[in-house]
């Protein structure tokens, strides 16, 4: 899977490299004509790299930066980069075929300064997205403009919704368990899940019958087999609560708590996102234990960005050094309804 994955990657970089190389003879050999891809001359180009291009947040997160780059005519080269090496390549790349600035969740935040180093030395702006870039102190790189979700609050919503279903389904305290599927090397990751701990023990839950497990990778693989773990050490939970740094962290426990045949009416997980794989959950006939999700805005992740990247290298109109987005939960109940009004 992964090999597929890392296989993909490079065929799409490979692919991209021989593109650009065409789009650049073309131009290279008449300058004074405008693109053929309907721009003018001197179209702005920006990149948008992705750590996980498999994942459907990503997936939309490029859906809508592709929209705003055919509504505002610049051109947008989509780069997935799974680790470190791929995502400096990718930068080698942006700046070899003449962009001008990129937008980047890294697959490593401690990349930080290597990125932003190299994005300096090409002369290319830099936007992060999602995942704030650390800096050698371990700190959050406030001098790089970012753009992602609060967090903490999200989180917190997490929190007080899992412990409004709980009471909603008349679950008793000796009875439930909260499982929460962490992923602590990413702030973002810990900030929710802290979050919605913070929360539901603000509203009385026991801190004792908090377990927590540690996925090593952020995709459904990782997070079913760290719930399998925690299954395995915890057997005699009735009820489980359960959450994560996003929809992944909670599909993979679902997963492993429907492999143990934990029933679904015995499971409430929420995730966040709110993307495609969540609402494929909802629309299934029987509900699963994937009772809720937090939906965020990929719409702002993915075309704010790209405007913003656009306007600051066509007008220099400089975006803010930080921009933090909120969410709205949504159930089987809730989500077509809410889906709708959002335009989605
Ligand atoms: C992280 C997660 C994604 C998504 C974004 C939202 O990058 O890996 O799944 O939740 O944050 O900003």
């Amino acid at each position: 899977m992964k090999t597929l994955t890392t296989l993909s990657a490079s065929t799409t970089l490979l692919a991209l490299a021989l593109l650009v190389g065409c789009g650049k003879s073309d131009s290279n050999s008449n300058p004074q004509n405008a693109s053929s891809s309907g721009g003018a001359t001197g179209k702005v180009k920006i990149g948008f790299i992705v750590k996980q291009p498999e994942e459907p947040w990503f997936q939309l997160e490029w859906k809508f930066a592709q929209q705003a780059a055919d509504d505002n005519k610049f051109e947008l080269v989509k780069i997935g980069a799974v680790d470190g090496e791929k995502a400096l390549a990718a930068i080698d790349n942006l700046a070899a075929q003449k962009a001008q600035g990129f937008v980047i969740c890294t697959p490593d935040t401690k990349l930080g300064p290597a990125i932003a180093a190299k994005a300096k030395a090409a002369n290319l702006k830099l936007l992060t997205v999602d995942d704030q870039f650390l800096g050698a102190d371990g700190k959050p790189m406030a001098n790089v403009h970012h753009l992602g979700i609060s967090a903490r609050n999200i989180g917190r919503m997490v929190g007080k919704a899992l412990d409004a279903e709980m009471k909603k389904r008349g679950w008793s305290a000796a009875d439930t368990a909260l499982c929460v599927m962490t992923f602590d090397e990413l702030d973002t990751a810990r900030e929710r899940t802290d979050g919605a701990i913070e929360a539901i023990t603000e509203a009385g839950f026991a801190k004792e019958k908090v377990f927590k497990a540690a996925q090593k990778t952020s995709d459904v693989p990782g997070s079913f087999d760290a719930a399998n773990i925690l299954l395995t050490q915890n057997p005699g939970v009735k009820h489980w609560l359960l959450c994560g740094m996003n929809d992944s962290g909670v599909m993979g426990a679902v997963r492993a708590m429907e492999g143990r045949g934990i029933a679904a009416e015995n499971v409430a997980g929420i995730g966040i996102n709110g993307s495609d794989d969540c609402i494929s959950e909802f629309k299934k006939t029987k509900p699963t234990g994937f009772f809720a999700s937090v939906l965020l805005s990929a719409r702002r992740h993915g075309e704010e960005t790209s405007v913003m990247m656009f306007k600051w290298v066509k007008d220099g109109v400089e975006p803010p050094m930080a921009t933090y987005t909120d969410g709205v939960l949504i159930t089987r109940e809730t989500y077509e309804k809410i889906l709708k009004e959002q335009g989605l």
